[in-house]
């Protein structure tokens, strides 16, 4: 037997139809599926999962802790929920545009607003500089701009802002989050990709003004079809998402890569459409049956740092690249 759990918060019709989907497709190779049950977790408890699903560790920081402590005990848990606690979207942005995918210029600003404890006045924020050259910044991406979280989603606090005055207007708003100030892409096409593994890709047609997805089966040409399917297995495989929806605006036949952490996507009927709500269950139920009898905790893992030849894949020696590719140790490090 291999059990199968599910996480998540105020979900209605994906939760049941999931859960239904796996006991009935899990049945003949013995996997079964259930909400996941918590209630103080003892140390090195044996994992009572092959596999869960999380869709809300987001919003309950005592599910985290929990799913990290389940994958030390061997439960594959999509998505990783280490990586999930390190991730931002300006890293991932920066990770994208270095693997070759279209990305709006993009700027991380200081944030607006910090804890009480924290003296703007003093030694406290001695690392910033001030004042901020908010028409410099502005220059870089261009106007209009886009000014949102470097985290977080659900299009809370997303301005567009055409200058100086509306930027710091907006600004002036953001306490206490760490936002981007980004260039802005004005589309004509937008596309959203559901994503099970890090590979399967399935392109949606969205209207970003109506936030509703469509069902417009030859809404992209070919070629930009092959692309945004292309672009949106890199990012996965190097973030190591299996449950995504990555966002792409398409102007000038260019699909720039616009939203991709969202490891927690919406899958609510209502909003996906009946045609994809039968879709992502079938998809999601058939990826955690082949997880659990096949998943390999290790493919869980994002390959950014590989995909780039930096970090861990560069050796962990801390050396400048120029001086490794040049075989050369720098001085003051231990010869291996
Ligand atoms: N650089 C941009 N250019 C044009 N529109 C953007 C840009 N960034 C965000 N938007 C618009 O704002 C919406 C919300 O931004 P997004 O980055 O997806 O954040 P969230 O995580 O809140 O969904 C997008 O769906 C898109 O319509
Ligand atoms: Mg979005």
């Amino acid at each position: 037997m291999a059990k199968v759990g599910l996480m998540c918060g105020r979900e209605f019709s994906f939760p049941p139809a999931f859960i239904a989907r796996v006991n009935e497709l899990g049945k003949k190779e013995g996997v079964t599926a259930g909400f996941v049950k918590l209630g103080g977790t003892k140390m090195g408890e044996p994992a009572e999962y092959r596999v869960i699903v999380d869709r809300i560790s987001h919003e309950v920081e005592y599910y985290r802790g929990y799913l990290k402590h389940a994958v030390l005990e061997g439960t594959y848990v999509i998505n990783n929920p280490f990586w999930w606690t390190a991730d931002d979207k300006y890293f991932n942005y920066s990770v994208a545009s270095k693997l070759g995918i279209a990305i709006p210029k993009t700027v991380l600003l200081p944030q607006k607003g910090y804890p009480a404890d924290v003296d703007i006045n003093s030694e406290s924020l001695r690392n910033l500089t001030y004042p901020i050259d908010w028409d410099g910044l502005l220059d870089y991406v261009g106007r209009p701009a886009i000014l949102k979280p470097f985290s977080g989603g659900g299009w809370k606090h997303v301005y567009k802002v055409h200058n100086k005055e509306e930027l710091l207007e907006a600004y002036d708003k953001t306490s206490p989050y760490p936002m981007t100030l980004q260039e802005f892409i004005d589309f004509g096409q937008y596309v959203r990709c559901f994503t099970f593994g890090k590979t399967d890709i399935l392109p949606v047609a969205y209207d970003p003004k109506e936030r509703k997805y469509l069902v417009e089966h030859s809404y992209l040409s070919k070629e930009l079809g092959a692309r945004v399917v292309k672009d949106a297995q890199t990012i996965n495989l190097a973030l190591g998402y299996e449950m995504n929806t990555i966002e792409f605006a398409v102007k000038d036949g260019v699909p720039y890569a616009i939203d991709f952490l969202n490891p927690a996507p919406d899958f609510e009927r209502d909003r996906i459409t009946e045609f994809y709500f039968e879709h992502v269950v079938e998809k999601m139920a058939r990826l955690v049956i082949d997880r659990a009898l096949n998943g390999n905790v290790a493919n869980t893992w994002p390959r950014w740092e590989e995909m780039l030849g930096v970090g861990a894949a560069a050796g962990f020696t801390g050396a400048p690249r120029a001086a490794q590719a040049a075989g050369s140790a720098p001085s003051g490090s231990t010869k291996r």
